[in-house]
């Protein structure tokens, strides 16, 4: 006998106790509970011959990206495999393929297996997850948000774990330029259920792009922030609170935040080397001094040169060589993404490999003071915001401001003057824009205009509502 999921997807299991374990473990992910894996292994003891339970707790690994991911969730997906793969649903067995792209590196190819698994089964979230994720993760502007608009119609309030699909929805008009209805879609998730993280950050993300740090501060604080049982997303979401504080010049709070929040104990888990590498190099960007604080995360940047996964970790990793001095680490990992671009044959993951090489190249120049070098190089590959190395906008920002203050270094204060424009347009609350602006307007000998951008940035601290 053949059982379903709490969305009514059926699962090749004969064990009643195995499946509600395995519904346990599907609703603690969507919260990002650390507590899912446990009641995955918890299926599996259930039910040896699990195939699914396998299959999702081999995600799970491949998802956390913790030290050797690929060894667990290899082990993982050679359980699944073992299971009679005859007598399972054509969704499960696909659902293992996809395990399988994922573990040999073809993440391409696990997107485009996710996505004809949603087409037959739009009401699959753990897939609509994975798929959304990744392609965030791959640079994929539009498939973050079609991953979630193909299936929408599909799903109503009624069905178990709504407010997650309304989350993504959220993320991903946001990060298409739909900040509007992306806020409506992202409030509607938190007013169902405020333990959805994914939600939470979606409107964290919505409110920094529209420049409304203060909202955006007034938002987080409605929630009391220790998010017990959690993964990393607690200390990305402190992340967020000290950006809006960053983007408000309040430089001592975001000292704070990071000093007690999210950078308190750096693992070389990726998002931990993003977090703290990206805010350093903010402060720094500003004048502030960060103390001994990079070489707080060269154990974990270096750990990650040996895992390497995602372009947007080797920038965090390039900085903090960069900044620690390590020239011979820098240029091993340097080394490494060239080999990239030449193995590479699929043109996409060519481009992110591209932007990556350069980007990174760039920081290399920048810590070694040619900011010459550093900008042509961020400007060879700047298109469309630098998105080949996937992430969010507002991630990306920290490339296009080191664009920015490369230009005022090297003395190129017209180009320098164009980027920041840019930044203002985008987001004129942002005050250390203004004030860059306002550098570059003076070194292209335009006192009045540098002036009055000075006079804009002091009055965004007292704008508070
Ligand atoms: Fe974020």
């Amino acid at each position: 006998m053949k059982y379903a999921d709490v969305r009514g997807l059926e699962l090749s299991t004969t064990s009643t106790k195995a499946l509600s374990a395995y519904n346990k473990s599907i609703a603690a992910n969507a919260e990002y509970r650390i507590s899912a894996s446990k009641y995955m292994e918890r299926a599996i003891n259930e039910d040896p011959n699990f195939t699914m339970a396998y299959c999702v707790l081999g995600y799970y690994m491949m998802a956390a990206e913790a030290m050797a991911p690929e060894g667990m969730a290899r082990t993982c997906l050679e359980s699944a495999e073992a299971t009679n793969l005859d007598n399972v649903t054509p969704r499960e067995r696909a659902s293992v393929a996809a395990l399988r792209a994922w573990v040999e590196g073809r993440q391409d190819d696990a997107t485009v297996i996710w996505e004809r698994i949603l087409d037959e089964n739009p009401l699959d979230l753990l897939t609509m997850q994975l798929l959304h994720y990744r392609c965030f993760w791959l640079g994929k502007k539009e498939s973050i948000r079609d991953s979630v608009s193909r299936y929408f119609a599909h799903w109503d309030p009624s069905m178990p774990n709504y407010s997650n699909v309304l989350g993504m929805y959220c993320f991903g008009l946001n990060e298409n330029d739909d900040s509007a209805r992306g806020l409506e879609y992202g409030r509607r998730a938190i007013d169902l259920n405020k333990d959805d993280l994914w939600a939470v950050h979606a409107v964290s993300h919505v409110l920094n792009d529209q420049g409304e740090q203060y909202a955006g501060i007034s938002f987080l604080d409605q929630f009391d922030k220790t998010w017990v049982d959690r993964n990393s997303i607690r200390e990305h979401l402190w992340w967020h609170e000290a950006l809006l504080w960053w983007e408000l010049g309040d430089f001592e709070k975001t000292l704070e935040l990071y000093d007690h929040h999210f950078a308190k104990n750096i693992t070389p888990f990726y998002l931990d080397v993003q977090n703290s590498a990206s805010m350093l190099w903010r402060l720094e960007s500003v004048g502030i001094d960060v103390g001994n604080r990079w070489m707080q995360i060269s154990d974990a940047a270096i750990k990650r040169i040996d895992y390497r996964y995602l372009p947007w970790t080797d920038v965090h990793v390039a900085m903090t060589l960069g900044r620690t001095g390590q020239k011979n680490e820098l240029n091993g990992l340097l080394g490494l993404i060239q080999d990239d671009k030449v193995k590479i044959r699929n043109a996409r993951m060519y481009s992110a490999f591209e932007t990556n090489s350069a980007v990174c190249q760039a920081i290399s120049s920048y810590c070694s003071g040619d900011y010459s070098s550093a900008l042509d190089s961020l400007l060879s590959v700047r298109s469309d915001n630098f998105r080949p190395l996937g992430a969010s906008n507002v991630q990306r920002d920290v490339i296009a401001m080191m664009a920015g203050i490369a230009a005022l270094k090297a003395k190129e204060y017209a180009t320098a003057r164009s980027v920041f424009a840019q930044r203002l347009e985008a987001k004129p609350s942002n005050k250390m824009t203004w004030l860059f602006y306002a550098d570059a307007a003076e070194g292209c000998g335009d006192r009045n205009a540098a002036k009055n951008a000075r006079a804009m940035a002091t009055t965004i601290l007292g704008a508070k509502a």
